[in-house]
């Protein structure tokens, strides 16, 4: 009788809590697949933290304020693993800010360190799709 409560409620808080499917932050209003938009609703206020990816002591190297996001992400290896490319334009697949970001890789193969943002929230994949977008339509400037 009691498990036949407890499993439910545990499996209704996990989903409320957005355990495990990338559920925490909504995807944030008006957002579209250009780099101003991701940049003034992601980069700027979830990665650009000082300690992060904020100032010129980014972590890697990787800047992701305004004005500098584009120039640090557009066929830049990464310093951790130069076989791996932070956004190819054209291939989302193969960009390590997706697989970053999804905490993983289509091949099934380990990413590159931790799952971003680091320690969470994740995005929402509805939010990482439009960033997708972007990318899969060249990632322009
Ligand atoms: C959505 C926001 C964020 C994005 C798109 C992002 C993206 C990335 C990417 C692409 C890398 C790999 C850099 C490389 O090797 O070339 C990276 C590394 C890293 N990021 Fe972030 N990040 C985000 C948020 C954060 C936040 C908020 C923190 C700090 C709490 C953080 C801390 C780190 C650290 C310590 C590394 C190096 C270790 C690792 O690769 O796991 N990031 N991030």
């Amino acid at each position: 009788m009691r498990s036949a409560i407890a499993t439910p409620l545990v499996a209704l808080i996990l989903a409320a809590c957005g355990a495990g499917s990338g559920g925490g932050q909504s995807p944030p209003q008006g957002l579209v697949p250009t780099l101003a938009s991701i940049q003034a609703n992601v980069f700027t206020p979830i990665c650009a933290k000082s300690g992060c990816h904020g100032g010129a002591m980014a972590q890697q190297g990787l800047q992701l304020d305004a004005g500098f996001s584009y120039g640090n992400l557009i066929n830049v290896a990464s310093p951790q693993d130069p076989n791996l490319t932070r956004v190819i334009p054209f291939d989302p697949d193969n960009s390590l800010i997706i697989q970053k970001l999804e905490g993983r890789r289509f091949d099934n193969a380990p990413i590159l360190g931790e799952r971003m943002p680091d320690k969470g929230p994740y995005l929402q994949q509805s939010t990482i799709d439009v960033i997708r977008l972007w990318i899969a339509n060249g990632a322009q400037q």
